[in-house]
């Protein structure tokens, strides 16, 4: 049985001014008619041996988590809720010891809510590949075969290869050399052109057990505190709240640091499907369905003589002239215009608007 583990507990700033703390990227709907969130779930369909999706998310965002899963038909969801934020190890590991307490121990895939994923098929097959390794108690994470050098995204090293080729090119399963986590743009020239880093996608796959075994071994008081939150926490309708106090206790730390950079049990599955994590208005126009300028368009838009630019109207009718390469993004209480070129900007803009008000 392989249960999701949806972690939807960041906020993703990148995306003013639709993202808000109230209203994170993972609970909108950004390329499909569907939320991220729902499109996660969604990508899934078809896997054999499914189970019940185990989510984990901010106690401020429960009923709109709980309404999106329960819009596509998902009755069963097992939905656990972070009183803070203490980043994604601590995230896996209650979700692995909540797995582990119904007495089984099964394989958990561990997906970001805020990914698009063009080619479905190739991560299925990923994944499938992904389980043998999983299955032999390994650490199984996901690289993305890299197009660019970004310098939104950590990276992985690859090591020697562990298996023999795959019916996907450079999909071969590979050891875990090292995690960079987010390089400035020479770091990442460099590594795109030795042709030995993927770019980290944030999923994994691997036996509840095993992950436990290897948290209790590198960060034993992420463990700890993982525990003591599940054990004074409360079911609460159909949520499960985590004790805020012990949580808060918790050291905050990635999945990536806390665990699979140090694992001698850790596996790279190498991806090519199409994958970003939409970090960015930059990254939405690439993954976006283009008209014959090149725009990507969303809602109430009117143009001439535009190109290359993603619009995006929530609220009025955004009109447009004479303009190439650039991200409007309308919404009722406030508009973001940038050059595509210089959009990662916005996170500077957002901590600005933080400290003004
Ligand atoms: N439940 C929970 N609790 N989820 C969390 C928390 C938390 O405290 N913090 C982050 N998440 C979820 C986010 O909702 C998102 O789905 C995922 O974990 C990754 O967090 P981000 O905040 O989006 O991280 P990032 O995009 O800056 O960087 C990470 O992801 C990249 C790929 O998308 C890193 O792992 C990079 O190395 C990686 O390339
Ligand atoms: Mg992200």
């Amino acid at each position: 049985m392989i249960h999701p583990v949806i972690l939807a507990g960041g906020s993703g700033t990148r995306l003013w001014p639709l993202s808000r703390e109230l209203y994170p990227k993972q609970l909108l709907k950004l390329v499909t008619e569907n939320t991220m969130l729902q499109d996660t779930l969604l990508r899934l369909t078809g896997i054999a041996e499914l189970g019940a999706p185990i989510v984990v998310c901010n106690e401020n965002h429960r009923f709109m988590v709980a309404e999106q899963i329960r819009a596509l038909g998902l009755n069963h969801a097992d939905i656990i809720l972070e009183p803070v934020g203490r980043n994604t190890a601590p995230a896996a590991a209650v979700a692995a010891l909540r797995a582990l307490s119904s007495g089984n121990d099964p394989l958990l895939l561990i997906l970001p809510a805020d990914h698009f994923i063009r080619d479905t098929a190739v991560f299925h097959r990923a994944l499938q590949t992904g389980v043998r390794f999983a299955e032999q108690d390994r650490l199984v994470t996901f690289g993305i075969v890299p197009e660019t050098p970004e310098t939104g995204y950590g990276y992985i090293k690859k090591g020697r290869a562990l298996d023999e080729p795959g019916p996907d090119k450079n999909s071969i399963a590979v050891a875990i050399d090292r995690f960079a986590e987010k390089p400035d743009l020479d770091t990442a020239v460099a590594y795109i052109d030795s042709g030995d880093y993927c770019w980290n996608s944030g999923m994994f796959l691997f036996r509840a057990k095993t992950l436990v075994q290897e948290m209790e071994n590198w960060v034993p008081e992420i463990v700890a505190a993982c525990k003591h939150a599940l054990a004074k926490g409360k079911k609460d309708l159909d949520f499960f709240r985590l004790d805020c106090g012990a949580f808060e206790a918790c050291p905050s730390d990635s999945i990536d640091y806390a665990v699979m950079e140090k694992t001698a049990r850790g596996v790279m599955i190498p991806l090519q499907a199409g994958w970003s994590d939409l970090g960015s208005w930059e990254a939405l126009w690439q993954a976006g369905t283009k008209d014959a300028h090149d725009n990507v368009v969303q809602g109430d838009v009117l143009l001439h003589d535009v190109g290359n630019s993603y619009l995006r109207a929530d609220s009025r009718l955004v009109a447009a002239v004479g303009l190439k390469d650039h991200i409007v993004v309308e919404t009722a209480d406030a508009v973001l215009i940038s050059p595509r070129s210089e959009v990662q900007d916005v996170r500077s803009l957002v901590d600005k608007l933080k400290k003004a008000r």
